[in-house]
């Protein structure tokens, strides 16, 4: 699968541009805020049906219009399947592919998978288990429809129960058998979401670790990622049945997946505490391309590599090995954006590949071919 063609109207900086692309390497090069990592924001959104940026939809109009619409051609199988996401002000956003009007987001969602690493990943590190979780939550839904379906189902279930425990607060009534009905939808979607997300880390630290070793190359750095949970070792709804007192008192759910954390981990200790920055950006990158192979293994399709300022992250030796691991053929269509083209031209020509570039430049691209 690869994308082929992409069209802009009106989204973030991009007014309208149409853009055909290599289904191997494709390069945005340009300066600072010529609109490089919107690009890739826009190739995000026709996988997610959202900005990988901006969390609300509106913020991606570009100023002072009242919509935007991406559409993308993709590839699959020497079959052109059009997608399009869009946007207008007041309205809800719309996904279409083929001419197919109302696809369900959850639907659509990891049908043409990408898989981005970018600056922001730092905060998976940095922030708290919320990020973590999103992070999982993500890749899982690409490859598990009913995932999904039982996440929306139990924040739905969450947010209820907690306006629940308050409402019997107000009250000053508390109604066991309604707590007990709520209680019991929360643990199945719950118990649902424990097991698959154990499930996928048993599968994915082997690969994580493998592509840490790598790029670090014999390292004497060991590194783990380690799930914690209420739920492990303990019967979910057994559990929101003991702590009820608790969370009548507290006036929301005190135990659950909500709850759930994915500690990282290097040398025994918390990465966040004891990695160098160094460390830290080759732990993130093995993270992202456990994820890139975890989608292989389970849809038997290459995602799109979106790579936004890989190289500012890396010292030579691990952009070598990257590099290498990208020559051999273990990824499909990769787009990589870099402020300085030559940096970019010179390592695509040192690894002997190909590659369509984009120069952006007072907002026209100028389209060339780098050809070893
Ligand atoms: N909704 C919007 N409408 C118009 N312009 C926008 C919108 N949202 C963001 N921008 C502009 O897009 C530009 C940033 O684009 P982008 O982040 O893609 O740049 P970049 O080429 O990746 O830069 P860098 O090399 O610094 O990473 C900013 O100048 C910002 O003002
Ligand atoms: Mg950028």
């Amino acid at each position: 699968m690869f994308l082929q063609k992409l069209r802009l109207y009106n989204f973030k900086n991009h007014e309208e541009a149409t853009l055909i692309f290599d289904g191997k390497i494709n390069c945005f090069l340009g300066k600072n805020g010529s609109g490089k990592t919107n690009l890739l924001d826009a190739i995000y959104y026709l996988s997610f049906t959202k900005s990988a940026i901006n969390p609300y939809d509106l913020q991606n109009i570009n100023y002072g219009q009242d919509g935007f619409l991406i559409k993308g051609d993709f590839n699959v199988e020497d079959k052109l399947k059009e997608v399009i996401c869009s946007f207008q002000q007041g309205e809800k956003k719309v996904i279409r592919e083929d001419e197919q009007e109302g696809a369900r987001f959850a639907e659509h969602v990891g049908k043409y998978p990408v898989v981005l690493i970018a600056p922001q990943d730092i905060e998976l590190i940095w922030d708290g288990s919320e990020l973590r979780r999103r992070f999982f939550d993500s890749l899982i839904s690409q490859l598990d429809r009913s995932y999904l379906e039982n996440l929306i189902t139990y924040n739905h279930q969450l947010k209820q129960r907690n306006s629940l425990l308050r409402a019997f607060a107000e009250h000053g009534k508390i109604d066991f058998d309604l707590l007990e009905t709520y209680d019991s939808k929360l643990a199945v979607a719950g118990e649902y979401i424990h097991k698959v997300r154990k499930e996928l880390l048993m599968g994915f630290v082997p690969k994580f670790n493998g592509h840490y070793d790598f790029l670090v190359q014999g390292g004497v750095e060991n590194v783990d990622i380690q799930y914690r949970s209420d739920l492990l070792g303990a019967d979910f709804i057994t559990s929101l049945r003991k702590n009820r007192k608790r969370d009548l008192l507290l006036l929301r759910t005190t135990v659950g997946i909500h709850r759930d954390d994915f500690l990282f981990i290097l040398n025994k200790k918390e990465l966040k505490r004891m990695g160098s920055q160094g460390q830290q950006k080759s732990f993130l990158i093995s993270l992202k391309l456990a994820e890139f192979q975890t989608i292989v293994e389970k849809k038997k399709l290459k995602p799109i590599l979106l790579l936004d300022d890989i190289f500012d992250k890396l010292d030579d030796f691990r952009i070598h090995q990257l590099m290498k691991l990208v020559s051999q053929g273990t990824f499909g269509q990769m787009f990589i954006t870099d402020a300085r083209q030559g940096r970019s031209e010179q390592i695509l020509k040192e690894a002997g590949m190909n590659a369509r570039l984009f120069v952006l430049e007072n907002r026209t691209f100028k389209e060339e071919w780098l050809k070893i």
